[in-house]
């Protein structure tokens, strides 16, 4: 069977997860988008989520009710990631009063047991 042809400047493109695409573009809320994608075929993921600063697309909200409501999406990007993947968490800091929050350390622990770091 003769190889697929690939092309950097034509690459099929699948709106949805397909291994055979060179590309999936999956439009929509990743609570939802990331449940159709198979476990640990990620080999490098790199997010920019929301960083709860108030900034026009979020409502600025408590620490704790920030980082559960980002949980499901982390849970599901962890499943995702190849045993060998690396997952980029851009995410910066929380103030609060003054007081400066490092959002990294919150998401260490479930990091740390999942042993992807
Ligand atoms: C920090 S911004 C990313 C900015 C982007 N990297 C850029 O350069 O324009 C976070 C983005 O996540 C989007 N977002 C928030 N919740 C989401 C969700 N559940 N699923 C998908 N996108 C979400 C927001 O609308 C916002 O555009």
């Amino acid at each position: 069977m003769a190889a697929k042809q690939r092309s950097l400047w034509t690459p099929s493109i699948a709106g949805q997860f397909e291994p055979s695409a060179d590309v999936a573009l999956l439009c929509g809320d990743a609570r939802e988008t990331l449940v159709g994608v198979p476990d640990g075929v990620a080999k490098l993921i790199i997010t920019s989520p929301p960083y709860n600063l108030g900034k026009a697309y979020e409502k600025a909200t408590e620490l704790g009710e920030y980082i559960t409501a980002l949980r499901p999406i982390l849970d599901q990007l962890i499943r995702v990631l190849a045993t060998d993947g690396s997952l980029c968490w851009q995410v910066g800091n929380y103030v609060e009063k003054g007081q400066l929050f490092p959002l990294d350390i919150y998401y260490h622990p479930p990091a740390f047991r999942k042993s992807w770091l």
